[in-house]
């Protein structure tokens, strides 16, 4: 599943992971944790030879319970604060990096091995397991997304969000590797008039459908 900030991608995937009794992975948790570690050592996110110079050092271990999804970074717990907005000001600028990307990507593909999970991203159905059996790119109105994330993050505005949201798509759009598109062969699901039990519905069905 790939989509962009706020088009239901997680709580979608999570709901379908639970209901068929497979694993979940987000992979924007692991860019996030990434990110994290960097900041924390006081790296220049914005400079992409100092991003890649350290790409490799923080040990990652994701999770894969999609009722309890956890992330440690060098053993420690980051669950709560890869959400924190120093992160997510950063995070896109960390994913442009290749040695970034290419160290998850390895890491992403050992987690899937042979199947069996619901994976969310931005290159998912592009580049990371494009031979999936079923590939969704979900999608929602910016403000609807907007709305979505604010609500989950107690105290932001609105507004702010949304703007937040736009320009990180953009950068997401943009890069160079593995831009954010939708994949040959993957279903659009434009999830702003359904609840999430309507878009988990869906895409449950089209796995049936699939396997
Ligand atoms: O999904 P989430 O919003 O947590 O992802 C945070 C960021 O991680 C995205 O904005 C994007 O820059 C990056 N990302 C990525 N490739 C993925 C997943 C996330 O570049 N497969």
């Amino acid at each position: 599943m790939d989509g962009p900030s706020g088009s239901g991608k997680s709580s979608s995937a999570r709901g379908v992971a639970t209901r068929l009794g497979l694993r979940y992975l987000d992979t924007g948790a692991m860019f996030r944790a990434v990110t994290w570690w960097m900041l924390e050592r006081g790296v220049d996110v914005e400079d992409p030879r100092a991003v890649a110079a350290l790409a490799e050092e923080p040990v990652l271990v994701s999770g894969t319970d999609p009722q309890a999804p956890t992330i440690t970074v060098d053993g420690t717990d980051v669950a709560g604060p890869i959400r924190e907005q120093a992160v997510t000001g950063a995070v896109s600028a960390v994913s442009t990096v290749p040695e970034v990307r290419t160290r998850l990507l390895r890491e992403q593909r050992s987690i899937i091995g042979d199947g069996d999970i619901v994976v969310e991203g931005r290159d998912i159905g592009t580049v990371v397991a494009p031979d999936a059996d079923v590939k969704l790119y979900l999608t929602a109105d910016p403000a609807a997304r907007a709305a979505r994330r604010t609500a989950e993050l107690s105290g932001a505005d609105v507004a702010a969000t949304e703007q937040d949201l736009v320009r990180r798509d953009a950068i997401d759009s943009g890069r160079a590797t593995a831009p954010l598109r939708m994949a040959d062969g993957a279903l659009h699901l434009d999830t702003t008039p359904f609840t999430l039990d309507e878009v988990v519905d869906q895409i449950v069905a089209l796995v049936q459908q699939a396997r």
